[in-house]
């Protein structure tokens, strides 16, 4: 997920249960990988494997080219983005767009595959509109190019993020080729998975959003999976040295200044759903250095503490 999967965050599902952790989306452009953020999104050093990038293009040799480039900085699992409905994605004709141009999809899938000795991966949405869902049009292509696991996002390009996500589609994708298939779209319980799962047939579930503030979620879904029991609710003292350890390695990551930016948006998705997070947000905004940052996060969450443990 662009702007949520960096390092630090891959690490931390990881650390927690996901068993992989996709990159942010790369741009094919090379012409565009001179920036500071685009080095670190190409950074993976110290990263458990398999370690895999999302390549974003539409142009079959650009994506070949980078291909084979990230293979050669240590990518195991190339994966590609046919998922991303964003306007300026799509503009350049990347991304979902890509999902109205079966002969481009096949031709940008085939050079990939060919340039890396790598698996290399797909995502899809399901199709380009509720009335063309050539998802399973796609997932054929996608198998016959050689690719060795698809992801589908249970919406059309059209539906961007609203209404729900359908899995009858992902379930008929399933049906149509032998290559693993990886479920995606509002997975965001542990009862919520099995359902999806038991649904789609498919083999193994991404989470997207569910995970920020809550990386957790992989695991508990794992323990839930197997025992049929859900695990209790973390205690806001070990959900703080979470978020402390993980602000302290996005200060490294990033630098103080940019860091202390950075953690915000993950320190309000860590405590949004406690009350009185709209004051604690705002408190955060205007904290600029990571001393206090660290502070404010602890002051916070173990006040949530005592009063638990005094309602107890
Ligand atoms: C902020 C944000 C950034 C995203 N960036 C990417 C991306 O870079 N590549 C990608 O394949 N999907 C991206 N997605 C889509 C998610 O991977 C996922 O398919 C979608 O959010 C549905 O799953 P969820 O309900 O579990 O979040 C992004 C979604 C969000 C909300």
């Amino acid at each position: 997920m662009a702007g949520v999967t960096d390092k630090p965050f891959r690490q931390l599902c990881r650390r927690l249960g996901a068993a992989l952790a996709v990159s942010e989306m790369v741009a094919a452009d090379t012409s565009l990988w001179g920036t500071r953020k685009s080095i670190r999104r190409l950074d993976h050093e110290g990263e458990e494997g398999p370690i895999a990038v999302q390549l974003l293009g539409s142009d079959p040799e650009m994506m070949a080219r980078a291909a084979a480039f990230n293979a050669s900085l240590g990518a195991q699992i190339i994966d590609i983005n046919m998922g991303c409905p964003a306007k300026k994605v799509c503009r350049k004709a990347a991304g979902s767009a890509l999902l109205d141009d079966e002969g481009r999809v096949r031709e940008i899938l085939r050079a990939v595959v060919a340039a890396v000795d790598v698996p290399v991966t797909l995502k899809i949405r399901t199709g380009r509109d509720p009335a063309n869902r050539n998802g399973a049009r796609i997932a054929r292509i996608a198998e016959r190019s050689g690719i060795q696991a698809l992801t589908v996002h249970g919406r059309t390009r059209a539906c961007g993020f609203s209404g729900e996500a359908e899995y009858d589609t992902i379930r008929a994708i399933k049906q149509s080729v032998s290559i693993p298939v990886i479920a995606n779209g509002d997975i965001d319980t542990p009862e919520k998975a099995r359902h999806v799962l038991a649904l789609t047939g498919a083999d193994a579930l991404m989470i997207g959003r569910a995970a920020r503030g809550r990386p957790w979620i992989f695991r508990d879904i794992a323990h839930f999976l197997q025992t049929g029991r859900s695990r209790p609710e973390p205690d806001p003292s070990w959900v703080v040295d979470i978020l402390l350890d993980h602000l302290g390695r996005l200060y490294d990551f990033y630098g103080e200044n940019q860091g202390v930016r950075i953690a915000r948006k993950h320190i309000t998705w860590f405590s949004k759903r406690h009350p009185e997070a709209a004051q604690f947000r705002s408190i955060i905004n205007r904290t600029d250095s990571a001393k206090q940052q660290l502070q404010h996060v602890r002051n916070f969450f173990l006040g949530l503490q005592a009063k638990e443990e005094l309602a107890a």
